[in-house]
């Protein structure tokens, strides 16, 4: 494990701790109705993750989930926050998923939102291998490009302005993160484990259109998670639902929220 970077974020609102850690490749902009209304009532950190956004990137070949997860701890420890509320949107779920093996302690409860606990198969593996290589030929556009079609619901309108500013931050990714990062995701661990032996509340909530994860696949997650953990469908909503259904996802963030 690397040592930790210290990461751009914001904050926003007084009270419990509420963390929210974006996907690959993105960063914290995608969070900003989320913050903006959770705000009222809590504190809300939305950090850029290595590499990403604004955030300095170390130069490394693999960007491990735990090294993402610890550069977040490393920034909870200087806001002096011991526990706070995680919610990880899809890597950043795999992210939020290393800290429960990593530093159970810091966390309250743990929103994986279109995220799952699964590792990737041989063929994804090789897939993200394969992609890295290319990335670092031929830039971040290969990636942006393979991602922008199925970013969100097939019915969202793709020349609208957040589908263009998504595409854009997948583009302006440097090309030594998007390697970085897939290959860290390749050789992320089976976290079934870890979500079975967890003692905290959890949700799950995915939209119904995720062309990227697919809803069979938070349909059948609950059943690894402990009892009592809700799924919440997100209807009209891709992969993207804090663009796509933002109050929706508040909605749903608030409820689980209400109940720690
Ligand atoms: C993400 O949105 O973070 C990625 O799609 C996750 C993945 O590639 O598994």
């Amino acid at each position: 494990m690397s040592d930790p970077i210290p990461l751009h974020y914001t904050e926003a609102g007084t009270g419990f701790p509420v963390v929210l850690l974006h996907g690959f490749p993105f960063d914290h902009t995608i969070w900003a109705a989320q913050q903006s209304a959770l705000s009222d009532t809590y504190r809300v950190i939305t950090p850029d993750l290595r590499g990403h956004g604004q955030s300095p990137a170390l130069a490394a070949d693999v960007y491990t989930m735990d090294d993402f997860a610890q550069d977040v701890i490393a920034l909870l420890d200087t806001l002096d926050i011991e526990r706070a509320v995680w919610v990880g949107h899809s890597m950043g779920g795999y992210i939020m998923l290393a800290a429960l093996r990593l530093a159970p302690e810091r966390i309250a409860g743990v929103a994986f939102v279109a995220t799952h606990p699964y590792p990737d198969s041989a063929d994804k593996q090789a897939g993200r291998r394969a992609t890295a290589e290319r990335v670092l030929a031929e830039g971040s556009v290969i990636a942006a490009d393979s991602m922008r079609p199925i970013m969100f619901a097939p019915n969202f309108d793709t020349e609208s302005a957040t589908a263009q500013t998504i595409y854009d931050i997948m583009r302006n990714t440097a090309p030594e993160t998007i390697a970085a990062a897939q290959r860290g995701m390749a050789g992320r661990p089976d976290s079934v484990p870890t979500v079975r032996a967890m003692t905290v509340p959890a949700v799950v909530i995915a939209g119904t259109d995720d062309q990227i994860m697919g809803i069979n696949v938070a349909r059948g997650m609950i059943d690894v998670l402990p009892a009592g953990t809700t799924l919440v469908e997100i209807a009209d909503s891709g992969h993207m639902p804090m663009l796509e259904q933002p109050a929706a996802l508040t909605d749903a963030l608030r409820a689980f929220l209400a109940g720690i």
